[in-house]
């Protein structure tokens, strides 16, 4: 949500921070600007509403010279997406420039405060009341690090922000509350900022992730973090783990479509040297409780949002059925602002593709202070969740890009297995059992293989039901939550209207609506609810709606009954929500590109939802 890059060294920055943006484009893509300095000191700012593309129009015409610069991508909070509210922002001699993800939550009051002193304000954002009050403390004090700091100490809200000027130059300072930056440390005399390290991997792996409360100054030279209370700190550097053509397309159309592709490998990465065949058992380093403090969980609260929630739902299932304890999910907004009951012996698991998404990190924060202990599950290293918690794993898949999660869902489904594995055989679950879950997971990425090849099956129907106003996904046990998410992912690229609904619950309103023009996808594989569906699949046929079946091995019960059958291998229960996905999210990609959509950057959403 908002992409932030900057730069600072030898080179000319506008380039830099264009290419920059086009890595975080993903992150909001209402609007779009850069500020650059100039060699004789000029401040100069390009900014426009609509895609990058809009920007980069302009910036054909002539990049504003420089070797110190800042950009950003917006997802619109306050003030409508055009270019007058596009960041960066401005004082009023135009001569400090700034730009900024998260919210301010005191901004009426500040801009009533900087009215009567004679401020006017030329958007309707909330990030203009922070440039206003830097350019005020610029009275007071002499360097651009110190005036911000003083500005900070008048703004509640959540912020990642950055600031160039033109009256302090050839640095950029950066500020971080709740919203995520990082400092990117170039080799040759040079070094950026990034709300993620897409922002800066084209430059360098060398990142200092900054804390809640870290400020730093970025000189060509080098960096220095202080905290706002703790003063001058050192921050660890870390390696990012995986290469610039992970955050490319590689070919492929789209983001999407990449990332579905890459599922066999991103599988193989969570579940790399964390199999243990000979005890049925699972290695995990990230988990550092002793035997004896697992024991003492005696209930965990899974808290997510959006897909992420959808793989904590199978993973309820899955901690009862295989580890026999008793599990919760939660919305982590709705977590958030109740008052639930965190009685001794609850762990608080938090999923999140991000680790950057603003509810779960609040709801994370509400279990700490409860006194509950934490754990994460995470693909993003460094980021928020996974350093606020007090245990995790992480996923491995690699940088995300598409806005439609897909292949961090099928991972955290299989880190949920493994944690699964792992806590049951300190509890009820056989080796025999074990055995059996690792065997079905070593062989689940040659199987998500073989399932790809839906891909022209899919594109077919996507054809034939493309022009649907609406679909329904019903789905029991273990592939309701499929149901969800691929209703989900439909709405989400597509745009076609979705509902995704326990097949039995069908006759207790939504039957209703089901005639011809209602394509029901049904999740059918052989499992302890197989026969069930039937029977709902059947209740559905008899209403004459169009049923897309999703089965694994042969389901001659459905012959005569299903319009189409898909077929996905056969594996454990607990894993066929992995096969069955597939097909799902094979159909909402070609559902969109039938409906010529903007699969990558559907409308109105951004990758990470970094504000309430
Ligand atoms: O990064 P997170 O997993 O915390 O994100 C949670 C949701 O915002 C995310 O899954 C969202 O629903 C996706 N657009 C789904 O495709």
């Amino acid at each position: 949500m908002c992409g932030i890059v900057g730069y600072v060294g030898g080179k000319q920055a506008g380039p830099i921070l264009l290419e920059g943006l086009r890595r975080l484009e993903y992150r909001g893509y209402d609007s779009a600007g850069l500020a650059v300095i100039s060699p004789e000191g000029r401040l100069s700012t390009v900014k426009e509403a609509g895609k990058l593309s809009q920007l980069e129009a302009v910036l054909q015409e002539g990049m504003p010279p420089g070797t110190c610069g800042i950009a950003h991508t917006r997802w619109a909070t306050h003030g409508a997406p055009n270019r007058l509210n596009a960041h960066p922002h401005w004082s009023r001699d135009r001569d400090i420039a700034l730009i900024h993800n998260g919210i301010i939550e005191n901004a009426d009051v500040l801009r009533a405060k900087l009215s009567d002193l004679g401020y006017t304000f030329e958007t309707e954002t909330d990030t203009e009341t922070v440039v206003h009050l830097i350019d005020e403390a610029f009275r007071e004090n002499d360097t651009l690090d110190d005036a911000m700091l003083a500005a900070l100490e008048q703004v509640e809200g959540a912020y990642g922000i950055a600031v160039v000027s033109s009256r302090d130059p050839d640095k950029i300072v950066v500020a971080r509350r709740g919203s995520p930056l990082l400092i990117g440390i170039g080799k040759n005399g040079e070094n950026l900022i990034g709300s993620d390290a897409s922002a800066v991997i084209q430059h360098t792996k060398d990142v200092v992730y900054l804390d809640d409360g870290d400020c730093t100054v970025l000189t060509a030279e080098g960096y220095r973090v202080f905290h706002m209370e703790q003063g001058e700190v050192q921050r660890s550097v870390q390696k990012i783990e995986w290469d610039l053509e992970a955050a490319e397309k590689g070919g492929y159309e789209h983001f999407m479509l990449k990332e579905i592709s890459e599922q066999p490998e991103s599988l193989r990465n969570v579940m790399r040297g964390r199999l243990l065949e000979e005890t049925g058992d699972a290695r995990l380093g990230g988990i550092t409780l002793s035997d004896e403090e697992l024991a003492k969980i005696r209930r965990i609260i899974i808290t997510a949002c959006g897909t992420s929630w959808h793989a904590a739902l199978i993973g309820e299932y899955m901690l009862e059925e295989l580890a026999g304890i008793p599990v919760e999910v939660e919305y982590a907004s709705e977590f958030r602002y109740r008052s639930p009951v965190l009685e001794e012996g609850t762990l608080v698991l938090a999923i999140s593709q991000s680790g950057e998404t603003a509810d779960t990190l609040a709801a994370l924060e509400e279990a700490r202070a409860r006194g509950a202990s934490t754990m994460g599950i995470v693909n993003v290293v460094g980021s928020s969740i996974a350093r606020k918690t007090d245990f995790g794993i992480y996923l491995h898949a690699g940088p995300e890009i598409g806005v439609a999660s897909t292949k961090a869902f099928t991972s955290q489904i299989v880190a949920l297995a493994l944690f699964t594995l792992y806590l049951g055989r300190r509890r009820s679950l056989s080796i025999l059992q074990g055995r059996e879950l690792v065997a079905a997971l070593q062989k689940l990425p040659d199987q998500v293989a073989e399932t790809l090849e839906l891909g022209p099956v899919t594109r077919e129907l996507a054809a034939e039901y493309g022009d649907a106003q609406n679909f329904l996904y019903l789905g029991r046990g273990y592939q309701f939550p499929v149901a969800l998410e691929g209703a989900l992912k439909l709405k989400e690229v597509s745009y076609i209207h979705a509902e995704g609904y326990p097949a039995a619950e069908m006759k207790h309103g939504p039957i209703a609506l089901i005639d011809e023009n209602m394509p029901v996808v049904a999740l059918a594989p052989r499992d302890s609810v197989y026969s069930k569906i039937v029977s709902n699949i059947e209740e559905v046929a008899a209403r004459s709606g169009r049923i897309l079946a999703v089965v694994s091995g042969d389901a001659p019960e459905l012959i005569g009954k299903a319009d189409h059958v898909i077929q996905v291998p056969q594996t454990v229960p607990a894993l066929l929500p992995v096969l069955t996905t597939i097909p799902l999210q094979l159909l909402a990609y070609y559902a969109a590109i039938y409906r010529e959509r903007d699969v990558d950057q559907p409308r109105n959403l951004a990758k990470s939802v970094t504000v309430e």
